[in-house]
């Protein structure tokens, strides 16, 4: 039965960096689903006869989430619900599906790397027809709508099945409950050589492949196991968990702890690989070796030739401004197109669709391609290793040549979490200020040639966006300050920093990149204000 029920709205129903994130209590909260989703839909002209994608990372509250986004749907005039069985689906194939289905967008519930669980957080993402995350505009437009928000329309009824796969409807409304594994193995394989994988693992190639207790799980133990090769229980923490066993689904060297003792013991395996809650982000190791992402951003782009999909050449790549410049040198050497935009993905969306780019990535363990409108996890993964059974070579020895031909960008990222917004906000302001006396200044020999507002002109759109501070330095030195767009209590800020050595390649990265650092911390007056001596997370 149709029917319209009254709201109060919220305030706080702003969408960050990649969609809207909070706490897993705040989205229980009476109407807050409800409220959201209605707002997405009266933001973008309404849904009556569209279609959507709808899936998760499989975390808590979850399915509770899309049981009613498929009240509120039906309520809408939905034409159709395309959902992923149980309720899961990666970031990645979802984007692939929105243009697979020539659906008008989808929802997929995540908080990507966050904790879940009844404590951690839940969230939604909502990307349009491009498959990519909403242009501000857009997001713009459903804040404001979610404040002004008095009434939502559903359809009452039982809970559908989410486990039965095929066609089924609710009201006037149909559904398809779909598998989406085989359909992104598939969509790898058009991409990568199959058949130089499943040499490489049958000459007794060994990998370690975390999946977090995440959604990535039950692609990867088919993929890496069954189709390609790889030696049963490669894949570890394959099962998707409401609480992620209590794991941090973020792969990095410090919530990936498990990963990397593995992959620095004595018989550690030839490769070691991560993702995120959603499957979007990834990490790279070898034995005892961690790849920075920036680095990796650089060696795939360096690469591309190894790869079917892209041997026959690439548009350009893109990086964020607080990536590390390793990107920009192949670019140069390759003489393809190169940009530097904001942090997030929507603006390489735009690249991507003007044919300027084909690769692109950020320093936080993100990287894909124009195979879909995402960061892929499983894609970086599965160049690295198509780039190893094309070289023979290891990961140490691919990133070791790849410093000595065009030099190392040391790479650090510092978050200090957690700050009182009010406190992060005022440090924001004086340092813009401060900023604009900083050109010329010397710290020891090093002197500051550029320093202000990160601001980004989009070539697509004509739209311009400021992003953070950034500080570069006469010997290709930089610092980036921002604020985190994602997190969901107070604020964070990220300090960037970045060290070009030609000849010393392998210095510890901490060190080399200390002076800098200090700087950073003193130019911001970081510990000053925020109490802080020292970031909570370095990367
Ligand atoms: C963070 C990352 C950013 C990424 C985003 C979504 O955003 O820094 O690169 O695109 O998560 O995964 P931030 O919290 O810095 O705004
Ligand atoms: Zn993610």
């Amino acid at each position: 039965m149709l029917k319209t029920v009254k709201t109060t709205a919220y305030t706080d129903q702003k969408m960050g960096t990649a969609g809207l994130r909070k706490k897993s209590k705040v989205w229980m909260q009476p109407n807050y689903v409800e409220n959201f989703v209605q707002s997405i839909f009266n933001s973008i002209g309404g849904v009556e006869g569209k279609s959507f994608i709808i899936g998760g990372d499989g975390r808590f509250y979850n399915t509770v989430m899309i049981q009613k986004i498929i009240k509120l749907a039906a309520g809408n005039g939905v034409k159709k619900l395309i959902i992923g069985q149980n309720g899961l689906m990666s970031t990645p194939i979802s984007s692939r599906l929105i243009k697979d289905y020539q659906t008008d967008g989808s929802l997929v519930l995540t908080a990507s790397h966050n904790p879940g669980g009844e404590n951690g957080d839940a969230g939604i993402k909502y990307a349009t027809a491009s498959g990519g995350q909403a242009p501000k505009q857009i997001t713009d437009a459903i804040y404001k709508n979610t404040k002004e928000i008095t009434e939502y329309n559903l359809v009452e009824g039982n809970d559908v099945d989410l486990s039965k796969l095929g066609p089924t409807t609710y009201g006037n409304m149909e559904i398809e409950l779909i598998d989406t594994i085989d359909g992104y193995i598939a969509m790898c394989e058009e991409i990568f050589d199959f058949d130089a994988l499943k040499a490489l693992f049958k000459k007794g190639f060994k990998l370690k492949f975390d999946s977090m207790n995440a959604i990535t799980g039950p692609y990867a133990v088919k993929l890496f196991e069954e189709i390609l090769g790889a030696e049963k229980g490669s894949v570890m923490n394959s099962t998707p968990l409401p609480d992620f066993g209590g794991l941090h689904p973020d792969p990095n060297l410090k919530y990936a702890a498990e990963l990397i003792k593995i992959m620095n013991s004595k018989n550690a395996p030839d490769f070691g690989a991560a993702t995120d809650g959603d499957g979007d982000r990834y990490m790279i190791l070898g034995r005892n070796f961690f790849v920075t992402p920036s680095d990796s951003l650089a060696i795939i782009t360096d690469n591309y030739k190894f790869i079917p999909a892209y041997e026959k050449g690439i548009f350009g790549v893109a990086k964020s401004a607080a990536t590390s410049t390793a990107v920009a040198r192949v670019a140069q050497a390759h003489k393809i197109g190169y940009y530097e935009t904001p942090t997030g993905w929507k603006f390489f969306v735009n690249l991507m669709d003007s044919d300027r780019i084909t690769f692109c990535g950020e320093e936080s363990f993100g990287a894909g391609s124009s195979h879909i409108r995402e960061k892929d996890g499983i894609w970086a993964v599965l160049f690295w290793l198509n780039i190893i059974a094309k070289t023979g070579k290891s990961v140490e020895e691919i990133v070791t040549e790849h410093w000595q031909k065009y030099g190392r960008s040391y790479y650090m990222r510092f978050d200090f979490e957690e700050i009182d917004s009010e406190i992060a906000n005022k440090l924001m302001a004086d340092l813009q200020t401060k900023l604009s006396t900083l050109q010329g200044q010397k710290f020891g020999t090093n002197e500051v040639e550029t320093a202000g507002a990160f601001v980004y002109n989009d070539p697509v759109d004509g739209s311009s966006t400021q992003d953070g501070f950034l500080i570069r330095f006469k010997d290709g030195s930089r610092i980036v300050y921002r604020l985190s767009g994602t997190g969901s209590v107070g604020a964070t800020l990220r300090v960037y920093v970045e060290k070009l050595e030609t000849k010393n390649i392998k210095e510890d990265a901490r060190l080399m990149v200390d002076e800098l650092y200090q700087i950073a911390s003193q130019v911001a007056e970081i510990e000053k204000r925020t109490g802080k001596k020292e970031a909570d997370v370095t990367t």
